[in-house]
This record gives C-alpha cells, structure tokens and sequence, in this order.
C-alpha cells in the first residue's frame, strides 16, 4: 500500500494523502526519537472495527505498562475511526491507532513531553492473497531471539518494534514468509506481527503468555472458539522440534486472521499442506466474521 492511499488523523484532524494532503507531526515527537509510544491495529468487517474494545483495551493496557498517560478519551478514539472508515465509502478498512508520549525536549525523562500525539491511519483493507490460506507460509526461526520479558515485555505492544524487524529481515533474506523467533530459553514465542499455534494428535497447542509474546486478541478469539466447539487447545509451551515434527501449525493476527503454516525451516509440516484442523479453525473463524 503506498502512502498516498491513506487518510490520517492527527490530533482529531484529517489528512486526505488521496487527495494531495500530507500529514506530518513534530521531529521532536517521542515516537520518533525513542519508539515511545503504543498503538494497535484493527480492520473493519462490514465497516464496523472488529474487536474494538478489546484492542482499546489492550492500547491502554500498553500504555499503562510504559507509563504514559493517554489524554484522549474512548469515546474520542472511536469517533476518529469512524469518520476515517467514512472516508472510505463503502470499502473495508485498515486502522493502525497510535498514541505517542508527545514532544519535547530531546531526553529519556517522560517528564520532558508534552501532550500526546494521537495518530490514525486508515486505508483500503485489501484481501490478503488466496496463497496464503490455500497453500500456506513457509516460516523461518531466525537467532533474533524474542525480547525477555525483563526487558521490553513482549505483552506491551510499542511503537519500538525494532527487534521484530530485525528477525523479520532475517526471515527474509532465507526467502520466508516471516519468522518465527525463540525466546532466551530456546522456547517457541510468536511471529513478528503474529501469534503461533501448532497441532498434535488432535490437540491445540499455543505458547502462553509468559513465555514473552503479545497476547493477540485474534488469539483469545481462537481459543474461544475452541472453547465453544470442544476442541481442545492448550496453552503450553513448546521448543522449535516440537513444532517442525507438529502435524500442523498456523498463525494468527488481526490482519491475517489464521494462516496455514506449512513448512518452518524449510522442512514441510507433515505433508505440506494446510492442515484439517486449521481448515476447520479458518471456517469457523469466519463464520464468526
Ligand atoms: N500485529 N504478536 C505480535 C508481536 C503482534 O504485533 C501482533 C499483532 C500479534 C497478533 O495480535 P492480534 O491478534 O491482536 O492482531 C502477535 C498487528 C496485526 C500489527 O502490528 O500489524
């Protein structure tokens, strides 16, 4: 998607890059000098944002968890959002919601920043591709391990994603799909911008939240469903020959939904292809769209 797609909302005002407009905040702004900031991402179905609550909540949860206050209200948010889904007509629509510490002076203490940055950006949610879901991704496990929970906890979805990327590029550069890194422990945590999940004998298994990942809220979804169909899904943690050897295996995010994972490694998940239980989760999941 190039930029010139999108509207963007900065502080309750628009910005129509469709129509020529250009949206730009301070080089001072936190986000910028330190990734100090949080945001989510969403989609509409049927031009309603799915899930809003939740990722409201786990946008003040974040925010909670780095010490930053949020000026803006709910209520304020939302209303944002739905002019931008406005904007868009009749399409669906993709919003990534920020909120940054503010600007100020260049320093590490917070005290320093202003009011905070409320950045919206939205724009045309396009199919993904049919590959992925009827072929499946290949995923590699790079040496960028997930960030200890000691450190910037993977549960707080920040502006500074630096490390995902950098597992990302190395993913990458062996010709995968996206990676899938390990925690300190050799532990199996999540995808770069997605949870993981694999299948044996029958059974879900996810990593729990402890072992350092986002708890994705597409994750909490699945695990209802599970719940609601007597599927059984556990919540254990895993090591990456585990995984290679699992039956099937799949990842999920707002954006994604769930996607088949068919190889990892390079080595094919049993037979390569999108496995039944995954089928089954991919009809169910919809449905529920
Ligand atoms: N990413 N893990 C990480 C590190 C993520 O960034 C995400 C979401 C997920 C899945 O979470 P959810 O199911 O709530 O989308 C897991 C979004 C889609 C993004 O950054 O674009």
């Amino acid at each position: 998607m190039k930029t010139n797609e999108h509207v963007v909302s900065i502080n309750k005002v628009l910005f129509d890059l469709r129509k020529g407009e250009d949206a730009k905040i301070s080089v001072f702004d936190r986000g910028l000098l330190f990734g100090d900031s949080v945001y989510e991402v969403t989609r509409t179905y049927r031009k309603i944002p799915f899930l809003f609550e939740e990722h409201l909540d786990r946008l003040w949860r974040s925010a909670e968890q780095i010490y930053m206050p949020i000026q803006y209200s709910r209520q304020e948010i939302y209303d944002e959002c739905q002019k931008l889904i406005d904007s868009f007509d009749n399409q669906e629509v993709y919003l990534r919601i920020m909120v940054t510490r503010g600007e100020g002076a260049i320093g590490l203490d917070p005290d320093l920043a202003g009011t905070n940055n409320l950045i919206i950006f939205a724009r045309i949610q396009e199919e993904n591709p049919k590959w992925w879901y009827e072929k499946g991704v290949n995923m590699a496990i790079t040496d960028i391990i997930r960030n200890p929970k000691k450190a910037t906890d993977p549960n707080i979805k920040s502006g500074n994603y630096l490390n995902n990327m950098l597992a990302y590029i190395k993913a990458k550069k062996k010709g995968a799909f996206d990676a899938i890194m390990l925690n300190n422990e050799g532990l199996v945590t999540e995808g770069t911008t997605s949870n993981i999940w694999m299948v044996k004998q029958g059974k879900l298994f996810t990593p729990p939240v402890g072992v350092g990942i986002l708890e994705g809220i597409t994750r909490k979804k699945v695990l209802e469903i599970c719940k609601e169909n007597k599927i059984e899904a556990i919540e254990k943690n895993f090591h990456k020959d585990e995984l290679i050897a699992a039956d099937e295996a799949f990842l999920t995010s707002s954006t994604k939904e769930i996607v088949p994972i068919t190889q990892v490694d390079a080595v094919n998940i049993k037979d390569g292809v999108p496995g039944k239980l995954t089928m089954r989760l991919m009809d169910l999941y919809r449905q529920l769209l």
